[in-house]
């Protein structure tokens, strides 16, 4: 396969950045395609640790070309605020194409969407703050700048213009203070030079890619039930994280993408509000929490913790065509004399084994457990999967009987050498 694209699960974080670095080392091309800086992983080199947002993963090699595509929403200041960090850690070759299509995101989207969970009291959604759902509703109002106006300064004053006029009456109409277009003009003004030279039409440069059979790996940023359309709405992202979405989100047909990568934990986090049906609010969901380090790359916020949910991983796999999976972050539930792992839901009483579509439905199903047996052994350090545990080998047939989908690596610790590969995939 010359191309492979990655997927989060379930509700972002679920350690897709490892798996991304692993796989960012062996590719031509890395692509980002939705989302913004709401995103964030670190990554370890050498022993120094490096936080990404908007660049993809393969941005440490100088062999390989990093591309943020057309569905992507860009804070151009916060794009170079990452990248001057990682200059300032001693990376200086930046090999970046960015799309012209790609929507700009700019400091009022960040003001709205402050203002709007602001209003919308104990129903926030509970946003990062960085301005993404703003900014994709000016791009479906047909409104909003792309990172192609750069390139025109006339043109770029005159959409900025059309657009504050009506961004400010909105910020007005929340209370909030107006934006001043001379100072976005200088913002970008400021940034302007050092992007120029790294806008392209992203499309054709990738369409080409595939043409010569370059490897091209598709990184994934958030998760599936964090998906605008099937996801957990409202309490979700404003893009799709969907592997199906990419063609679209990077102007390449259907057939680009050979293989789908899907990322899950052993268990289940989520940031923000919304349902959440196999949430623990005990000590062992703390025990979770502290084991898995499950804090916000980006926001810092604690994550919420709770068993595996089948359910949703079924869900997933059936809506994204996932035809492998990683499962990560198997070592966290190390020690536990059970695990346990939600197989469906009750709700008004019946049995179903998918999500409802309405989440006030979706707050008021039951989970229904399956009681596993928990392993003892520290599994950090084993690199074949034959000599796991029996119980943790079991967990694993688990999952791979409900989702039909082989498990092909298992993660046991945040290392790169901690990682159990069952198959190979992208392989030259
Ligand atoms: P937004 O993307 O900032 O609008 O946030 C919408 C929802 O998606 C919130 O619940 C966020 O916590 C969640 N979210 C957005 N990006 C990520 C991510 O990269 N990981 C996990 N959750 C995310």
């Amino acid at each position: 396969m010359s191309t492979l694209a990655i997927e989060g699960m379930q509700w972002g974080d679920e350690g897709k950045g490892k798996l991304t670095d692993y796989f960012a080392s062996r590719a031509e091309v890395v692509v980002r395609s939705q989302g913004g800086n709401n995103a964030g992983h670190s990554i370890v080199r050498d022993g120094k640790r490096y936080a990404l947002r908007l660049l993809p993963s393969g941005i440490f090699n100088e062999n390989v070309i990093n591309v943020l595509a057309d569905g992507m929403v860009i804070n151009p200041m916060a794009l170079i605020e990452e990248i001057n960090g990682l200059k300032e850690q001693g990376v200086t070759k930046f090999n970046l194409l960015i799309s012209n299509r790609a929507s700009m995101l700019l400091p009022y989207h960040i003001a709205i969407d402050h203002a709007r969970e602001k209003m919308l009291g104990n129903a926030k959604i509970g946003t990062t703050g960085r301005g993404i759902g703003p900014c994709y509703e000016d791009k479906a109002a047909r409104l909003g700048l792309r990172m192609g106006d750069l390139l025109d300064l006339k043109q770029l004053d005159e959409r900025l213009s059309s657009e504050l006029a009506i961004k400010n009456a909105e910020l007005k109409a929340y209370g909030a203070e107006p934006v001043s277009k001379e100072e976005i003009m200088k913002g970008l003004m400021e940034v302007r030079d050092y992007l120029v030279p790294h806008i392209t039409d992203t499309s054709l440069f990738l369409q080409k890619c595939i043409k010569e059979n370059k490897k091209v790996l598709f990184e994934g940023a958030q998760g599936a039930m964090l998906c605008l359309t099937h996801g957990t709405y409202p309490y979700v992202t404003s893009s799709s994280p969907l592997a199906t979405a990419i063609p679209v989100n990077t102007g390449l047909p259907l057939t680009a993408v050979n293989a789908v990568l899907g990322v899950m934990k052993a268990y289940t986090t989520r940031v923000g509000e919304g349902p959440f049906p196999t949430e623990l609010h005990d000590e062992i969901g703390d025990q979770i929490r502290e084991k898995g380090h499950e804090y916000g790359t980006v926001t810092k916020r604690p994550r919420r913790v709770g068993w595996l949910d089948l359910a949703v991983l079924k869900y997933v796999k059936n809506i994204s065509g996932i035809t492998h999976v990683g499962l990560m972050l198997l070592d966290v539930l190390g020690g536990l004399d059970e695990i346990k792992v939600c197989t469906g839901y009750k709700i008004n009483g019946e049995t179903i084994d998918y999500m409802p579509c309405d989440v006030s439905t979706y707050t008021k199903v039951e989970p229904i457990y399956k009681t596993l047996p928990g392993w003892k052994e520290d599994i950090s350090n084993i690199l074949n999967y034959e000599d796991l545990p029996e119980n943790a080998k079991n967990y694993v047939r688990e999952i791979e009987k409900a989702l039909e989908v082989n498990v092909s690596m298992v993660s046991v610790g945040p290392d790169h050498s901690q990682t159990i590969i069952r198959e190979e995939l992208f392989r030259d």
